[in-house]
């Protein structure tokens, strides 16, 4: 456990904590709070997908800012699978070690380090944010793109390549070998990145696959694709560690995927080993219109909870402590998923856990902040 000094003036002892400060355990790991920093791109990788000090900075800080959990960005398990060529990989073990002193760091902090591993499909080779959006290429600084079926995500976008089957079995298998890698470079928690429109989730959407294999057509042969990457990496990792997927509930385009076919995958994902399914959506489709607005993303979470009894974590929009505890108190969700605030504020959680408990633990080395003056020890 983090040393995070001397038990605090204010003891829990009778005090009823809230939700959001209740450990939660999945198979051999606990979480310590529910407040999961959500997986973000950083886009600061160099061209070889290896993490930097960037990388130990950003998931260090929101570790040591109190987090229960914090997840490391959409990681490629191939390198044609990046979405931009900034993004960080695991696909040697080269990425091994450069990433085992962040892992370490995390959980010296007391937090779950977590990796989310994915495959952007036909959404790869883009541009980072600040330098551009669309396609770079198929030379240069880009490369081709592959994707279930020979369909662009937009008139920006490049023309993928129609995954054969071997091709497809290979991806699954990255997935497994990233998944071995990851535990490797000490993450205790995986989660898949099916959602978003990234690969899985082209392949699971009627719109963007438009395949005629055992990978096509019904809801059951879309979801192959998942349900096969998901075996896979479950054979590949200790029974102890949990598995997450994140999935787009819906892609808000009629026709598209929804919530009920969410539901359907999500019965299937859990009897497939998948701990805790992470409620997103949308992401495939440009045509899509997002009711955006607080917690918008939170009735699929529920209805996905309700459904099917397997773990849910909401995010999107959930920005003050007492609308994360609220959400756990109506059963809507098992964890709370945050990444803009938590860019704006890493230490969002030990403000949370102060007002909602009445008290938090700051690092040891970051005491002195919250004394109010009263410290009368060397000044140092
Ligand atoms: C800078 C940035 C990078 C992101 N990268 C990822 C990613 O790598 N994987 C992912 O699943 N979602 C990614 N997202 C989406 C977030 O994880 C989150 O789902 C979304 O921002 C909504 O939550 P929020 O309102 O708390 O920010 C990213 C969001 C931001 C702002």
């Amino acid at each position: 456990m983090v040393n995070r000094g001397p038990t605090s003036p204010i003891q829990h002892g009778e005090i009823e904590i809230s939700k959001l400060f209740t450990s939660l355990k999945i198979r051999g790991e606990t979480m310590p709070n529910r407040v999961f920093v959500s997986p973000m791109c950083q886009y600061s990788s160099k061209t070889d997908g290896l993490a930097t000090s960037w990388h130990m900075v950003h998931l260090g800080t929101r570790a040591s800012g109190g987090a229960g959990l914090v997840m490391a960005e959409a990681t490629a398990v191939r390198p044609e699978g990046r979405i931009s060529q900034w993004d960080q990989g695991i696909w040697s073990d080269a990425h091994v070690d450069a990433i085992r002193p962040i892992t370490e760091f995390i959980s010296s902090q007391g937090s779950v380090p977590a990796i989310q591993l994915a495959h952007a499909g036909r959404k790869a080779a883009h541009a980072a944010p600040w330098i551009g959006t669309g396609y770079l290429g198929d030379d240069g600084e880009g490369w081709p793109v592959v994707a279930p079926s020979p369909l662009p995500y937009d008139e920006k976008s490049g023309l993928p390549e129609e995954l054969s089957h071997r091709q497809i079995a290979d991806i699954t298998r990255a997935f497994a070998d990233a998944a071995t890698r990851s535990v490797d470079a000490g993450y205790r928690v995986i989660e898949l990145h099916f959602a978003h429109g990234y690969l899985a989730c082209e392949f699971l959407s009627p719109l963007s696959n438009r395949r005629e294999d055992e990978y096509g057509g019904s809801l059951e042969n879309r979801s192959k694709f998942a349900l096969d990457t998901i075996a896979a990496v479950r054979d590949a990792i200790p029974e102890e560690v949990p598995l997450f997927a994140r999935i787009s509930t819906t892609e808000y385009v009629d026709g598209g995927w929804d919530l009920e076919q969410s539901v359907q995958l999500a019965k299937w994902m859990k009897n497939a080993g998948v701990d805790l399914v992470d409620c997103s959506s949308g992401g495939n489709s440009p045509q899509q219109v997002m009711p955006l607005g607080p917690g918008y993303q939170v009735p699929f979470s529920a209805e996905i909870r309700e459904q099917t009894g397997v773990l849910t974590g909401a995010v999107g929009l959930i920005t003050t402590a007492v609308h994360a505890e609220a959400v756990l108190e109506n059963g809507e969700a098992d964890a709370i998923f945050i990444g803009r605030e938590l860019l704006r504020n890493p230490y969002w959680p030990l403000y949370a856990e102060a007002q909602l408990d009445g008290n938090s633990e700051w690092p040891v080395q970051y005491r002195r902040s919250t004394d109010n003056g009263t410290y009368t020890g060397p000044a140092g």
